[in-house]
């Protein structure tokens, strides 16, 4: 262990006293303000959060497809699911006492059952985007809810699932994630704004958080905004820290770490990603996506048609056998080795990755960049003090 660092691999306040703030949601309090994002299918099971919420942030299990090694994942679609997800939560369980939450797409099929599943197992905090995540509270009354973080694109998107949530449900997100165009996966974009100023991360946040400040008076709560998309470094998470989100949601950089329960093939292809690699395809989710390129991305962007069947029917929005490509079978294929013709999601910085370390690694690094961060802060402002008082009146 470091010097200086924690059990959880957070920084103790020491000498500096620079060491990066917790994350506080109502009672829940995160000892690093890092959220491991969720990645389907399979890139994010028990393994991996599980060792982010050992390293003091919150580990996320991805629910999509979650059953892909299920021996009746095809013929059984809803009830492997259901059993996957309740087996990684409880080895997570069992392997970690941090903080533990599921992301949960809106666009799939089975979207109730693993709702209803993750709150019965008890999980600290559900995520939901790709799409709106209107009902979530219907699965979560009562004292025992899981903290709600709904992720959205937009100020517009983060108003309606508030509007809608405090007239259905007299209920409030607990924490909203605001993910900008950088993100891996699918975006909350039109392709035409991913590369507009207005729609990065650095102007969506602030917009998210004016949206947030009536809805916040009205709970009588904070409503702390979580940053996503294109987080690489401590710095990155300082200057989000800085314009007032109070964590950062981290995709990319989890896929490089040993705890990442991907494929090691899965892994390399980010070490061998070069910058022209990341490229945008459409989803049959009938959304933008980021993906390494490789023979899928080239024939995808071509035209061509590779439907296979459909046996699983697992998106609301995929159009089956017309579909260009089944996305979970070529998601599956990736994390499993496939790293040609399966689909390889990554964020935008994927091709800045250049070695695969241990989660503990990976927060102690991003703590002490923050660190280093925030002390250059504290001495230019002590700097430009002495400069004012050296100035002649
Ligand atoms: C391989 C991969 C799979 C992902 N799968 C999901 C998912 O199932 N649900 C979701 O909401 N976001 C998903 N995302 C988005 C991440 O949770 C995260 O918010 C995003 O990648 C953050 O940007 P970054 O990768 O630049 O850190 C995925 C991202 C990657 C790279």
């Amino acid at each position: 262990m470091h010097q200086g660092v924690t059990a959880w691999g957070g920084l103790r306040k020491g000498a500096g006293g620079a060491s990066w703030p917790a994350l506080q949601i109502g009672d829940l309090r995160v000892p690093s303000p890092i959220v491991q994002g969720g990645m389907a299918v399979g890139i994010s099971l028990s393994g991996l959060a599980s060792a982010v919420a050992n390293a003091g942030g919150i580990g996320v299990i991805a629910t999509a497809g979650i059953g892909w090694d299920e021996p009746d994942f095809e013929t059984n679609f809803r009830e492997a699911n259901i059993r996957a997800l309740r087996r990684h939560i409880r080895i997570a369980r069992a392997q970690s006492n941090g903080v533990l939450g599921v992301n949960i797409m809106v666009a799939l099929t089975n979207y109730d059952d693993l709702a209803a599943t993750a709150v019965e197992e008890g999980v600290d905090i559900i995520f939901s985007g790709a799409g709106l995540p209107l009902t979530l509270p219907k699965f979560t009354q009562g004292a025992n809810s899981p903290k709600l973080a709904p992720i959205v694109s937009s100020g517009r998107a983060a108003d309606i699932v508030c509007r809608k949530w405090r007239s259905h449900y007299k209920r409030l997100p607990d924490v909203v994630v605001v993910e900008g165009p950088k993100a891996g996966g699918h975006l909350g974009f039109k392709p035409e704004q991913i590369d507009r100023q207005e729609y990065a991360l650095g102007k969506i946040l602030p917009e998210v958080l004016e949206t947030l400040a009536p809805y916040e008076a009205l709970a009588g709560r904070p409503i702390p905004v979580i940053a996503a998309g294109g987080v690489y470094s401590g710095a990155d998470v300082w200057s989000m820290l800085r314009l007032g989100a109070a964590g950062c949601q981290m995709g990319t950089r989890f896929v490089a770490t040993e705890e990442c329960d991907a494929s090691d093939n899965f892994k390399q292809s980010y070490l061998a990603a070069k910058k022209e690699d990341i490229q945008i395809i459409q989803s049959p989710v009938g959304l933008p996506g980021r993906a390494i390129a490789n023979c899928l991305t080239r024939e995808a962007a071509k035209g061509s048609r590779m439907p296979g069947r459909c046996l699983l029917n697992c998106l609301k929005s995929c159009t089956g056998p017309k579909a260009c490509f089944c996305i979970s079978a070529r998601l599956i294929q990736a994390r499993c080795g496939d790293v040609l013709e399966g689909l390889v999601f990554a964020g935008e910085n994927a091709w800045r990755v250049n070695e695969i370390v241990s989660v503990p690694e990976l927060m102690d690094s991003l703590a002490q960049e923050y660190e280093s961060r925030e002390l250059m802060e504290r001495a230019s402002l002590i700097l430009e003090i002495g400069r004012e008082a050296a100035s002649p009146a």
